[in-house]
């Protein structure tokens, strides 16, 4: 197995001892393969050639202008892949979209793959990738599924199987599916919106509890516990963030638009509304709570990346609540274990086009900290945006010693044991759950 990159950079670090992105168990696969079975190189045309197998996993992003800008996914990058493997190959090869793409991609790589002038023949496969962040080893290791799709004729369903011998090395064969090439594209984009509007279901509900005194934990538990809704990815929080969930279901909204289901297109995309709502809300309620001005105040973020156990930014909902909180001229200092300053910043200026140059003083507003303590040293409040299992057994004790008074805890995660700071003496505001000084009846 060989990974190809035109980037000298990235397979460099990936050759190194400090892999390139942070990933629980990756470190020990690698060491143990690299230099057996796994290689990283940039001769790309060498290892197209010596290839059986090539698997596409480019990036498709949404496209930021043109036709169907904000919504669109770009595959340019897979079509130049076909265009390279078409030109450089000199055998027939199964070529694997690995990438997430639009309904019907595989038949643009097919056509691309055809005008070959060496009369090569290529079998495009779909085999979408449904491992999550944080847990991609025992995603990969024991995955619910594999997902095969392929053309359903004769040669194609050969090329599906060749595939599938792959996977039964280490899945169960019930377990690996195959489909038409169309099913397998858009079960990917299915798959992740079905989950975020979950997401987006239990958050919309998290504001009704606010209002009413209901707890959105009790009712996770209450309604997960029928097995045919089922416990998971129902946690209230400030709204999903990540590379997947937005920018498939923009494609998937752009989709249903392009084939005239208008009303689908609404449907779905209301669950990018209601988590836009759940990061705004959040922001808001911080403000008013603080008696309407944070301008001034040291605030600190604990958790920047969009779930713990990765360093991610990608469309991480902290981005946003950090965005409005200096807007508002609050003095954000921000923990995060995993996370780097340079990478909140690509994020911030390619997600929410905030840079130095466009908001002077943006560097200084943010304060990126060694630590919880000191981040919270000194502050009106702290909000904990990353369920970092870290934050849940810090000492709360020294943390209010050290805040201004009245000390305010925004738990944007539901992670921690708001009686107990309570007790200690800090004002607890969380998600989805009844305020003690707003009802007395709880
Ligand atoms: C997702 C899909 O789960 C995975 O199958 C696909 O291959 C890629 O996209 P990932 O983005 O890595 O994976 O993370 P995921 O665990 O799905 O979480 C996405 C976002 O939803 C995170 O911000 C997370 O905090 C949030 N989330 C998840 C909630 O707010 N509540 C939940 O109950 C679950």
């Amino acid at each position: 197995m060989c990974v190809v990159d035109l980037s000298q950079k990235q397979i460099d670090a990936w050759n190194s001892d400090s892999l390139p992105i942070y990933e629980p168990g990756l470190p020990e696969v690698v060491s143990e393969c690299r230099g057996r079975n796994l290689f990283f190189s940039t001769d790309i045309d060498g290892e197209i050639k010596r290839a059986d197998i090539i698997f596409i996993s480019v990036n498709t992003p949404t496209k930021t202008m043109g036709i169907g800008a904000g919504r669109a996914a770009n595959i340019k990058n897979c079509e130049l892949c076909a265009r390279k493997i078409a030109e450089v190959s000199d055998s027939g090869k199964i070529v694997v979209e690995k990438s997430t793409v639009p309904v019907r991609t595989a038949q643009a790589v097919r056509r691309v793959l055809e005008c070959n002038d060496k009369g090569l023949k290529f079998q495009v496969l779909s085999n979408p990738e449904f491992l999550a962040e944080g847990t991609a080893m025992e995603d990969l290791k024991a995955p619910d599924r594999v997902l095969i799709g392929g053309v359903q004729d004769e040669d194609g369903i050969k090329a599906a199987e060749t595939l599938v011998s792959v996977y039964a090395n280490w899945v169960p064969r019930e377990q690996i599916l195959t489909t038409n090439l169309w099913s397998s594209e858009l079960s990917k984009l299915v798959a992740n919106a079905f989950l975020a509007q979950r997401v987006s279901s239990i958050n919309s509900i998290s504001a009704l509890c606010e209002a009413t005194g209901a707890d959105v934990n009790e009712i996770s538990r209450a309604v997960g516990i029928d097995q045919r809704i089922g416990r998971r990815f129902l946690n209230s929080s400030i709204g999903f963030g990540g590379s997947c969930f937005q920018k498939d279901i923009l494609n998937l909204v752009y989709l249903c638009e392009t084939y005239g289901l208008h009303e689908c297109a609404e449907y779905w995309n209301q669950v990018i509304v209601m988590n836009d709502y759940q990061k705004k809300r959040f922001t808001e309620k911080m403000v008013s709570s603080m008696f309407n001005t944070v301008t001034g105040k040291k605030i600190a973020i604990l958790g920047y990346a969009f779930k713990k156990d990765t360093g991610d930014v990608r469309e991480t909902p902290s981005m946003f609540v950090v965005r409005d909180l200096v807007l508002e001229q609050a003095k954000i200092h921000v923990f995060d274990p995993q996370v780097k300053r340079e990478d909140m910043w690509i994020e911030m200026d390619y997600t929410c086009g905030m840079t130095e140059k466009t908001h002077p003083g943006l560097d200084k507003a943010v304060t990126t900290s060694p630590d919880a303590y000191s981040a919270c040293d000194g502050a009106h409040a702290f909000a904990v945006l990353t369920e970092w299992d870290e934050f849940k057994t810090l000492d709360f004790e020294r943390i209010y010693k050290g805040m201004a008074k009245p000390a305010f805890v925004f738990d944007g995660r539901n992670i921690l044991d708001h009686a107990k700071l309570r007790e200690i003496g800090f004002e607890v505001h969380a998600i989805g759950k009844p305020d003690p000084n707003k009802f007395s009846d709880l």
